[in-house]
């Protein structure tokens, strides 16, 4: 199959993203920019959000054409994020691929947020479908079966809280920043993670859903107790880390035994999303997890465009294309992606 050149936008969060991608697995520019207006406010404000895209928007594609020195006519498709995530980031994101989309007379791709998290990671290594993806994201939570493009098996997710919501949530009760998971990461170095026992929600139910919410509420009732100095901050978020370590744990254990009682032969297993990126969890799930275990870089476990601009070539080299009528959607369930 000849090489195939796409041009890809993320704008469902708060990162605006660009980045233009080949089939042979060449990432030919990556730009992105993290909007700083969230940073106090303990969560993204929709239409900051997407004021921000606007503005930002044409000027990252027009530097990643220029830096991947193509033109829009060597390219072979425009794909954007559609969904699911905030809509009017959407909106702008899937508006302006597909005017390019319109006016070049290349196809467009819609890609789905979720999708784009699961399959970047075949970008880098050699992971074949059928294989179980855990996705940790501040929007999502939740293990599947990836069985090919455009073909999932949710297995379970969180009842409540996404595990980055989670993150960010006690984040914002210990007074720090937006998002907050980088900075627990950080804390938590400094920690002691036995100091404090917080309750490892719902691992003695059989199946592989979550619940983050009783943890966050553990947490806050026990910061009514503590002075708060620096080192309570680092022990919180330490044992904080290693409370949502034994959950994951449990659970992916759960999920193997739920993908051979389906009878699907799993030989890999994907870990992505935002709370991927964390090197304690990364650190932890790899000691104790008997799989071929692949995490994107962390910096393709966050929001970004190279995923979708992937997720967009795995689409395009099916033909699975979408006409501009296509509409932008704040839910979309990976199981009900169609081809
Ligand atoms: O995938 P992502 O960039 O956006 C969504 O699709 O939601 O995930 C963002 C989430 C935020 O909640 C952020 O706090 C969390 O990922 N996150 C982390 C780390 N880096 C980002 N959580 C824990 N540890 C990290 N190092
Ligand atoms: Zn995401």
């Amino acid at each position: 199959m000849s090489n195939k050149t796409i041009l890809a936008v993320e704008t469902s969060c708060d990162e605006t993203a660009v980045a233009i991608v080949n089939s042979n697995k060449q990432i030919l520019a990556h730009e992105i920019l993290s909007q700083k207006e969230h940073k106090t406010c303990g969560g993204v404000i929709p239409e900051v959000a997407s004021r921000a895209h606007m503005n930002h928007l044409s000027n990252l594609i027009e530097s990643a054409i220029e830096k991947s020195n193509l033109d829009f006519s060597s390219l072979d498709a425009i794909a954007a994020t559609s969904g699911p995530g905030l809509i009017g980031g959407l909106i702008v994101g899937t508006m302006m691929t597909k005017a390019i989309a319109h006016v070049t007379k290349k196809p467009f791709i819609a890609v789905n947020h979720l999708e784009a998290h699961a399959l970047v990671v075949r970008l880098l290594y050699e992971v074949k479908f059928p294989f179980l993806v855990l996705l940790i994201s501040g929007g999502h939570c939740q293990f599947l079966i990836a069985q090919d493009v455009s073909k999932y098996i949710k297995l379970g997710e969180t009842l409540d809280d996404s595990l980055g919501e989670a993150f960010d949530k006690v984040a914002k009760m210990l007074g720090l920043d937006y998002p907050g998971g980088p900075l627990i990461e950080k804390l938590a170095k400094n920690g002691d993670g036995t100091r404090f026992h917080f309750p490892r929600a719902m691992i003695k139910r059989p199946g592989c859903n979550f619940s983050f919410s009783g943890i966050k509420t553990s947490v806050k009732n026990l910061l009514q107790k503590l002075e708060m100095n620096e080192q309570d901050i680092c022990d919180v978020c330490a044992s904080f880390q290693e409370c949502i370590s034994d959950i994951l744990l449990d659970k992916v254990n759960k999920a193997i035994a739920m993908a051979e009682f389906l009878n699907i032969k799993i030989h890999d297993f994907v870990i992505s999303g935002g709370v991927a990126a964390n090197e304690f969890l990364r650190e932890r799930l790899e000691k104790q997890i008997n799989l071929n275990l692949f995490f994107p870089p962390p910096h393709l476990c966050t929001d970004n465009a190279v995923m979708v601009g992937w997720a967009g070539i795995e689409r395009l080299q099916k033909n699975y294309t979408n006409s501009l009528d296509f509409p932008p959607r704040s839910r979309w369930e990976l199981e009900k992606i169609l081809p």
